[in-house]
């Protein structure tokens, strides 16, 4: 997968890019990353990449020819390619929309705002769709590029060590995952759960889920609405003592 970040700043991505997992699957060629700096593409001498707004107000705007001949030089470089500007008022970010972009068979071509954010016309014309990580001011969309990359890596075939691992990741089947312990067994006075020690594999895959309902119950009920249960997994989570108040699927709960 390639992501081209479009960016007045760079060097701003370089650290995140060079540690863990990131750093192994640009090494293994799972990902490319190809930074831009959008004012290289700046047509006057000081290398201009914002003006004051039209009308009047606060702030400064993004210019809209660096950005085009940015974005356009960056679509030139793909076969096909999504052009993701972050945005406060883009779609929410989260686990699905990460999956989806994985999925993709697309160049993901991801557009930093600063200051007061981009030239309307650059949106309306040179953007696919616009990406929010939350509902929060930052000074730039790095961070948020930086989210995205990191969170769409991770779920690429074979960037993670453990294959599987990302499947019982929080958010991945709907709810939290399980809580996890290592050693000691035994930690100032509190112990670990017994079944996790018992090497029984069914006994700790049924304790993991009903754990994980528990958590999510406890932790993000909201979440729970839109989960749906076998009357197996019921009868797991009677045994487990964990109670959801109705029965059936998640849709039917009252
Ligand atoms: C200071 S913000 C501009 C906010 C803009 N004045 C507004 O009120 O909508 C500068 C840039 O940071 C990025 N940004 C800020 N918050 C973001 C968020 N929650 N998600 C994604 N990008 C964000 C965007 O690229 C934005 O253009």
């Amino acid at each position: 997968m390639r992501f081209h970040v479009l960016t007045i700043f760079p060097e701003f991505l370089e650290s995140p890019l060079k540690e863990g997992i990131i750093r192994r699957a640009l090494q293994g060629g799972s990902i490319e990353v190809h930074l831009s700096n959008i004012r290289d593409f700046a047509l006057d001498k000081h290398s201009m990449t914002d003006d004051r707004p039209f009308g009047g107000g606060e702030g400064m705007v993004m210019k809209p020819e660096p950005l085009a001949a940015a974005i356009r030089k960056a679509r030139a470089q793909c076969a096909d390619s999504h052009v993701v500007l972050l945005s406060p008022q883009g779609r929410k970010y989260d686990q699905d929309v990460a999956a989806e972009l994985a999925r993709s068979e697309k160049d993901l071509i991801l557009v930093c705002g600063r200051y007061e954010g981009v030239d309307e016309r650059i949106r309306q014309n040179f953007i696919d769709e616009e990406i929010s990580i939350g509902d929060y001011i930052l000074t730039g969309g790095e961070l948020a590029a930086m989210v995205i990359i990191d969170s769409v890596t991770r779920l690429l075939p074979g960037v993670l060590g453990c294959a599987g691992s990302a499947e019982y990741d929080t958010f991945s089947r709907g709810g939290l995952k399980f809580p996890q312990y290592t050693r000691p067994s035994v930690f100032e006075g509190h112990p670990v759960p017994e079944v996790l020690l018992s090497g029984d594999h069914e006994k700790i895959s049924n304790w993991r889920f009903a754990a994980a309902v528990q958590m999510t119950k406890e932790k993000r009920p909201d979440l729970l609405a839109d989960m749906a249960f076998s009357n197996e997994q019921l009868q797991v989570l009677a045994d487990h003592g964990v109670f959801l108040g109705y029965t059936g699927t998640g849709k039917e709960k009252n």
